[in-house]
Order: C-alpha cells, then structure tokens, then sequence
C-alpha cells in the first residue's frame, strides 16, 4: 500500500528534512502535499526529479490525506490538526502541543513503539534533546535500571529554526566585519530581550517557568522521558545553546540502581538499535555535531565510570536533531506504524 501524505511546515528546517527523510527511508508514499503560510504559497519545492507546489494550509487541507507530518510550531497544530483528525488523517507531530497528553502516544521507535497501538490519530515526537538522550540510554536503562540523569546540553542554532541559522551566519560575519552583532530571535523569539549567539554560549533554551526557575526546554526533558520510560525517573537538565549550526550534544550523567560495569556498557551500547557507539580515546574518537550532519543516528563516546560512585556513569551523546532529533524519528513513527499494522 502507498499513503497520501502531507508535510505541515514544508518549508521551515525540518519539515524540508521530513522530505527527504520520506523519500531517503523509503515511507510508501502515492502522494505529498506540501504545506505552509500563505507567504510560500505558490513555490516550487524539487527534490528528486519531482516538482511540488507548496500550498497554503487551511481547515480543508486534509481531505483525502492519509498521514500528515506536523513541524509548523504548536499553535499551527493546536489550531489544524483537529481538523485533520476529523477528516481521517493520522498525524505525527514534532511541536510540543500534544506531547504530555495522556491520549498521545509519545514515540521513539526503537524505546517505546509499543504505545503507538493506543493512538487516537495523534502521535506527538519527543523534544530533540529527549530522543537522542533516551535512544541513547534505553538498553543501559533496560539492564542497569537507571534512577536519575543530570544533563546538560549544547545545541545547535538550526534548534530554532531557519531564523536561527540566519542569526548565527549574519551575527559571525557581523563580528568578523568589526560590527557589534544584532540579536533578533535567540535565545527565544517570543522573550522580551535577545543575546547574541555568535562567539557565544547562552544558557536559555525557550522560556522559562518562573515558578520552578527552569526553562521549557528543560522541563521538556524532565517530564518528556517520564514518560516515554514509563516510569519516575529523576531528570535534571541545563539546556544551553551554542553557535553550532547543526546537531546538539548532551553530556550525561546517569546513576544507575545496579552497579556499573563498564564491559557491559560497551556491550549494550554497541548492540542498541539507532546508536552507534563512537569512543576510541586512544585515536581521539568521540562524537562532534559537525561529523553527523544529515546522519539518522544517535552517536555516544566518552563513556567512562564515575570515579567514585560505583552506580554511575558519564557519555556524551550527539545526534543531528533536525533528523533523529525531528524529521527522521517522525518519519520512523510512521514505518514503525506500517509495520505494526497500525496505518
Ligand atoms: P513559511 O515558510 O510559509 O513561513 P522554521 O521553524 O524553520 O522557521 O519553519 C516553520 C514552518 O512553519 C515553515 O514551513 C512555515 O511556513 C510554517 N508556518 C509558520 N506559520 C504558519 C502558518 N500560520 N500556517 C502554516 N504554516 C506556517
């Protein structure tokens, strides 16, 4: 069977990777429509030998559509995807409208597929910093039983979409012209003031909570791997964006029920679907953002035993997060449903 398909936010960072992910990972597609604002309404979109016309999305976009990948920001899905339920759509959403709904399966394939069978026409994709990590630690979860992870992490610009890259190309030429460099999106478009990213680290990612003195961005982390684990496990996340353009890394440290030992973590970690475990430190081999650009993967080296608490351990984790992070796990969720029967 093929699907007529949809991509909701065709033209922002990541719905152009849910197009490439559909056709590089084969997604049994008979059609595709290409959504956005009316702004792009009318452009042509060529990938691969086809030529497709974007369109602007209103409430009638969803006829006859099957499967729609959403990645337009949370209140475009909060204000369509009813609509497209109610024409009989199954929509994957990558904005975090939908994730903490106890109605929503929230799905990494390769950790919890299982929940996709009790979907209801929506599946929310995780927070990219949520994926990699937990894809990262599942099988080390599985086996050592993983009681808190404290994380902190470095993330790419292209987080914050296409007006995140522009910022960081224009703010380091800016810089390197001898100007002072114009801040107009990061750390968060929606915040009052904006900081500079070029030549610089800023230690907010979206808003914060002022009641709790973490960001969203954190809390995304905290609550979002509560539940994909299924289970109360204590998170504690530092989220920090840095003038990378694509691909976040985390440093995670995780303290584990069992005692750690470390053969059996490179055992695990080389046999975890979705990860490729990168650590040679004698040939100074370790995961950088810059080697995995466009890669589907999660990537984990500096793995290392804590030196002196026997049940935990250090790894540093890097993934492209516009792919596993975003457009690959959407478009993974939807094989995934394939394959179970589920579409
Ligand atoms: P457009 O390019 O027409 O503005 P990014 O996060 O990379 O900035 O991308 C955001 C995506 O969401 C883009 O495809 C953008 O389309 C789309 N988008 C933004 N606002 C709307 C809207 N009101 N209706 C439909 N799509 C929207």
């Amino acid at each position: 069977k093929t699907y007529k398909v949809a991509i909701v936010g065709a033209t922002g960072a990541v719905g152009r990777e849910m197009l490439r992910c559909i056709f590089q990972f084969h997604f049994p597609f008979e059609s595709i429509k290409l959504l956005a604002s009316a702004r792009s309404a009318g452009k042509v979109v060529e990938y691969e030998g086809h030529e497709f016309v974007v369109e602007e999305l209103t409430e009638n976009s969803f006829e006859g559509i099957e499967v729609a990948f959403w990645s337009a920001g949370g209140s475009i899905s909060e204000k369509y995807m009813p609509y497209a339920v109610k024409a009989g759509c199954v929509n994957i959403d990558n904005t975090s409208h939908f994730r903490m709904d106890p109605d929503v399966p929230l799905v990494v394939p390769e950790v919890n597929g299982y929940a996709l069978k009790d979907h209801k026409g929506i599946i929310a994709n995780p927070n990219c910093t949520t994926i990699q990590m937990v894809s990262a630690l599942n099988r080390l979860d599985e086996y050592f039983d993983i009681e808190r992870i404290i994380v902190s992490t470095y993330q790419a610009v292209s987080g914050a979409g296409v007006a995140g890259m522009e910022e960081l190309y224009r703010q380091s030429q800016e810089v390197l012209d001898g100007k002072e460099p114009v801040a107009k999106t990061l750390p968060c478009a929606s915040d009052k003031k904006h900081f500079p990213i070029a030549f610089n680290c800023i230690p907010q990612v979206d808003k914060f909570d002022l009641d709790n003195h973490f960001t969203k961005e954190e809390m995304k982390m905290v609550n979002e791997t509560k539940k994909i684990f299924n289970k109360d496990i204590k998170v504690n996340a530092t989220c920090v964006r840095v003038p990378v353009l694509r691909g976040h890394s985390e440093s995670v440290y995780i303290e584990t029920k069992k005692p750690i030992d470390i053969d059996k973590v490179f055992e695990l970690l080389s046999n975890s679907p979705g990860v490729e475990l990168y650590d040679d430190i004698e040939n100074q081999v370790y995961p950088m953002a810059t080697l995995f650009i466009g890669d589907e993967l999660v990537h984990v080296g500096r793995v290392r035993k804590d030196l002196d608490n026997d049940h935990a351990l250090s790894l540093w984790v890097v993934a492209d997060q516009l792919m596993k992070g975003a457009a690959y796990n959407s478009v993974d969720i939807g094989l995934k449903m394939i394959e179970l029967g589920l579409l």
